[in-house]
């Protein structure tokens, strides 16, 4: 487990870059953290830093959305946001299931909490909201 404190938008980004240097491809993240944590800000780094050119919006009625990146092995990049969803759906039920073994997409879920099945190598992302623009990140199962 690695624990970063952020005080800043920028810092957050550069966790996130952080951990993209870290990913392979077929790896799954979930985020988790209250509303207003940086769960999105923390995927557009990501995004950023696997070369992703599009703009990435939240797919908050959509759940989720596949992006082409600029890196080498990982070339997909699929952003997906539970917020709307009421409980625990599984893969299957919001079509991610499709996803599983994608040796060459990285998949990142906001709100992974409402979902439930999700690999057991998946690595978390717990942000915890602090005041004065401090984020608590925490990483787990992923060595940095
Ligand atoms: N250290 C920080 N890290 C990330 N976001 C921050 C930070 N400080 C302030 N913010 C602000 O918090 C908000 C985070 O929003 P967002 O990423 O959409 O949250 P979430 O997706 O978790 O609901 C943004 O308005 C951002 O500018
Ligand atoms: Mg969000």
């Amino acid at each position: 487990m690695a624990e970063f404190i952020s005080k800043s938008v920028s810092d957050t980004e550069a966790v996130a870059t952080k951990v993209a240097q870290r990913l392979q491809g077929g790896d799954w993240l979930a985020l988790v953290g209250n509303l207003g944590a940086g769960k999105t800000v923390f995927v557009k780094g990501l995004a950023r830093a696997l070369g992703v050119s599009a703009n990435l919006t939240s797919p908050t009625f959509v759940l989720l959305k596949a992006y082409d990146t600029g890196h080498k092995v990982i070339k997909k990049f699929v952003h997906v946001d539970c917020y709307r969803l009421d409980g625990k759906e599984d893969l299957m039920d919001i079509g991610l299931s499709d996803y599983l073994n994608q040796k060459d997409t990285v998949v990142v879920i906001e709100w992974a909490d409402k979902i439930r099945g999700l690999p057991d190598k998946t690595i978390k992302i717990n942000i915890d909201y602090r005041p004065d623009n401090q984020r608590k990140i925490l990483v787990d199962n992923l060595n940095l």
